[in-house]
C-alpha cells in the first residue's frame, strides 16, 4: 500500500473518530438537563432496530483498528526514511509538539478508551452501576421514550445520569482527574490529527492551510471544553440534580440491605 493510500486511511478513519467524538460529546452534555433526557436518550441508543447498535459498535472498532495499525505503518515508515539520505523529507516535517507527540497521547487515548468502556458501558469497574436504576418521569425531552413505555407500565430504567455523577463524584476523584487528563491529550491529538487530516486530502496552500490549521485547533478545544466539563462538574457537585446522585449514591454503595431492592427494580 502506497504512503499517500495510507495518509487518505487515516484522514478517513480519522474523519469518523472524529464525527463520532462531536456526536457522544453532545450526547453528554445532556448530563446538565434533566436527568430523563440522557437516561431516554441511552435507552434509545441500546434499543435501536435491527441490531444497528452492533452495526455502530463494529464500524467504530474497525475505524479504531484501522487508525492505530496504518498509524504504526507510517511511524516506521517514517522512521526508516530518516535513517536513510532522505533529509528533504526531515526538512518537510512540521515538528510541532502536537505533531511529534501523536504516537503517545494516541496510545493514551487508546488505554483511555479501553477504561471508558469497562467504566460505563461493562460496569466492570463499579459493578454496582447496574443495580442504578430510575423512574423516567415524562419531562418531555427529544427522544419520546416515556411516550412509548408508559402504555407498558413499564418506566423504571437505568439510571446513566447517576452512574455518570457517580463515575466522577469526589469519592472516586482519581477516575475524572484521569478522564480530564486524557481529554487534554485528546484535545492536542485532535489539533494536530484535523490539520494533517486537510494536508492529505490536498487542502494545502498559502490561504488554507492556516485557516483549517485554526479550525482544527477550535474543534480541538470545542472537544476538550465540552468533554472536560463533565468530570469538572461531577468533582465539584455541579450537576442540575445533585440531590438525586447523591441519593442514589446513598442507596447503592452506603447501604447493603438497598442491593435487595435495586436488583427488585430490574425486573
Ligand atoms: C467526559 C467524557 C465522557 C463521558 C461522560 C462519556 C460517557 C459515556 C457513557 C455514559 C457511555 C455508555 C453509554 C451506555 O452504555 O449507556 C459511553 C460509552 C462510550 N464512550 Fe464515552 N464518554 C466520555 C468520553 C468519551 C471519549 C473521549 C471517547 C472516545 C475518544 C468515548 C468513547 C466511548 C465509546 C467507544 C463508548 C462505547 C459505546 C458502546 O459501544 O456502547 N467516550 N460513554
Amino acid at each position: 500500500m502506497s504512503s499517500l493510500v495510507k495518509k487518505y486511511l487515516m484522514a478517513l478513519t480519522g474523519f469518523v473518530l472524529v464525527g463520532f467524538v462531536c456526536g457522544h460529546m453532545l450526547g453528554n452534555l445532556q448530563m446538565f438537563l434533566h436527568p430523563d433526557w440522557i437516561n431516554e436518550y441511552a435507552y434509545k441508543l441500546q434499543h435501536l432496530p435491527y441490531g444497528l447498535l452492533w452495526v455502530v459498535r463494529l464500524v467504530l472498532l474497525i475505524t479504531v483498528i484501522v487508525h492505530v495499525v496504518v498509524a504504526v505503518q507510517l511511524v516506521l515508515e517514517n522512521r526508516r526514511a530518516r535513517g536513510g539520505e532522505n533529509y528533504a523529507a526531515k526538512a518537510k516535517l512540521q515538528a510541532t509538539f502536537a505533531s511529534k507527540t501523536m504516537r503517545y497521547t494516541g496510545l493514551v487515548l487508546l488505554a483511555f478508551i479501553i477504561f471508558h468502556i469497562l467504566h460505563f458501558t461493562v460496569q466492570s469497574v463499579h459493578p454496582e452501576f447496574k443495580e442504578l436504576h430510575t423512574e423516567i418521569t415524562g419531562t418531555g425531552t427529544l427522544w419520546h421514550v416515556y411516550d412509548h413505555l408508559k402504555p407498558m407500565g413499564h418506566t423504571n430504567q437505568h439510571d446513566v445520569y447517576a452512574m455518570v455523577g457517580i463515575g466522577f463524584s469526589p469519592h472516586f476523584w482519581y477516575v475524572p482527574a484521569f478522564y480530564i487528563f486524557s481529554m487534554a491529550l485528546l484535545c492536542m491529538h485532535l489539533t494536530h490529527g484535523v490539520a494533517s487530516m486537510f494536508q492529505s486530502l490536498g487542502l494545502r496552500n498559502s490561504v488554507w492551510t492556516p485557516r483549517l490549521r485554526k479550525l482544527a485547533l477550535v474543534i480541538g478545544w470545542v472537544v476538550f471544553l465540552g468533554f472536560s466539563s463533565l468530570p469538572v462538574a461531577g468533582l465539584l457537585q455541579a450537576f442540575p440534580h445533585q440531590d438525586h446522585i447523591q441519593a442514589q449514591y446513598e442507596h447503592t454503595f452506603d447501604g447493603g440491605a438497598a442491593h435487595s431492592d435495586a436488583a427488585a427494580h430490574n425486573h
